[in-house]
């Protein structure tokens, strides 16, 4: 039989869980109970505690929340009225995740700006805590490498630790990646990685606001808060193609620049060629420019075939689909935000082995180089960011303020519409 014959034919049916290297899940309904802290009230942070509840419902656990905290005591607030919770349990301020951490949880979902993520991380593990960690889960290469050295004591202690990169909790990707793992369309020759969209939130500035409240209520116009919209929302393709590709890219260049933005210091688009060895490229592309096309998806051209990462297309932009892909089907609960969690709260419940932060982590700090070689318009090593020994600048590149400096009321916003310059801005 061939390759083509082999993807006609073959059926095979696995879980998702299986094919995340876990056998099925058994719960006795009603028996659970797990208790929750939310880091983080915001969009995402409401939307990950109603996907685990969700969750839980789905398997019959019961969950209680232990606390809700938030820079700003209204979004706790809020995120209480919304889920029935008392609000003795909202807690506020740059240090409120010390006393969230403190509430008895079994588990905490860290849902603020990346930028705060390897401190509470590692809060949140050094307290024994199994952990939610929204992506990216860094801004810098100090951050990410933090994360990858937290992530592996979280695995010694046995935490569990799920990433929001949800893809790798998706029916249609999971499908994808078993396909090309079993050789679907040869290995991986390159490809392209998109997330091409719209202009998101900007807040103007209040009469006596803090530089902190300001950065914090626009943190998504901030590098030094968000890692720029290449580390932000990118690093869900970034991931993609790392988990298929199955290794980080040696090397980056690349460039972007800014066109429509007003305020924060974030480029509008980028272009980034992501240098995977042993003859792979990755082109890499991002933009946030309303009235633009929009495309997010990947795309893998293999020695025998291709196929966007999500597998056949459906809609558009898909209409490039090479070859049909045969694939297995999985026990799905249909929407990857609430599997991620049925994943989480299987792994606590069963005790099954489950850590993604060094996945989430790399796939950030690939974001990162890219990052840094369209701001800088330089040749970015794989090495400067992770080998102490290579001396790169880079490697200890820290942004500032830092998320402890939150916490000591020491915050300086950078100007607005100050970006990096190619060729002259040292910064990154
Ligand atoms: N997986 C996904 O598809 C997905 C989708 C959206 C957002 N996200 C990620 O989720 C995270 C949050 O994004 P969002 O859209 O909810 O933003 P948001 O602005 O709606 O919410 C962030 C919340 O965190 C709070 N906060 C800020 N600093 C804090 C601190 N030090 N301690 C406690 N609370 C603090 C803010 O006040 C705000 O309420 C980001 O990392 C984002 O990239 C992931």
């Amino acid at each position: 039989m061939n390759r083509r014959d082999f993807l006609r034919n073959t059926s095979v049916t696995v879980s998702a869980a299986a094919l995340l290297g876990r056998t099925e899940r058994i719960f006795a309904a009603g028996s659970q109970k797990i208790k929750v802290a939310l880091i983080g009230c915001g969009g995402r942070g409401k939307g990950a505690l109603k996907d685990l509840k969700d969750a839980a419902a789905h398997l019959g656990i019961q969950v209680e929340v232990t606390a809700l905290a938030d820079f700003f005591m209204s979004r706790a607030q809020e995120a209480a009225q919304k889920f029935g919770v008392s609000p003795e349990l909202c807690l506020e301020g740059p240090d409120a995740y010390k006393k969230a951490i403190a509430s008895g949880p079994d588990v905490v979902l860290l849902v603020t700006p990346p930028n705060f993520r390897p401190l509470h991380f590692e809060a949140a593990v050094n307290a024994g805590k199994h952990v939610f960690l929204e992506k990216p889960v860094a801004v810098d290469p100090v951050g990410a490498r933090k994360v990858m050295e937290v992530g592996e004591v979280a695995r010694q202690k046995k935490l569990v630790v799920v990433a929001g990169t949800q893809r790798r909790h998706q029916d249609t990707y999971l499908r994808t990646f078993h396909a090309i793992q079993n050789n679907a369309i040869g290995p991986i020759r390159g490809g392209a990685v998109y997330w091409c969209g719209g202009a998101l939130w900007k807040k103007d500035r209040q009469p006596g606001e803090s530089d902190a409240a300001y950065m914090v209520r626009n943190w998504v116009s901030f590098a030094e808060m968000s890692g720029d919209h290449i580390v932000e929302q990118h690093v869900h393709n970034i991931d993609v193609a790392n988990w298929f590709i199955g290794r980080t890219p040696e090397a980056a260049i690349g460039f972007g620049g800014r066109a429509r933005r007003k305020t924060g210091n974030q480029f509008d688009f980028f272009s980034v060629d992501f240098d995977y060895g042993d003859g792979v490229h990755i082109h890499s592309m991002c933009r946030q420019i309303d009235g633009t096309y929009g495309r997010v998806s990947e795309f893998f051209t293999g020695a025998d075939g291709a196929t966007w990462g999500s597998g056949p297309g459906k809609g558009s932009g898909k209409e490039g689909f090479a070859r049909q892909v045969n694939v297995p089907e999985i026990a799905y609960v249909g929407n990857p935000y609430v599997q991620e969690h049925v994943d989480l709260l299987d792994s606590i419940v069963n005790g099954k082995p489950l850590n993604e932060a060094q996945a989430v982590a790399t796939s950030t700090l690939t974001g990162i180089m890219g990052r840094i070689a369209a701001y800088t318009g330089q040749l970015v090593r794989w090495k400067d960011l992770m080998d102490p020994a290579g001396g790169s600048p880079w490697y200890a590149l820290e942004l500032k303020p830092s998320a402890a400096d939150f916490e000591t009321a020491s915050v300086k916003a950078p100007a607005d519409e100050i970006a990096p310059v190619p060729g002259k801005e040292p910064k990154a």
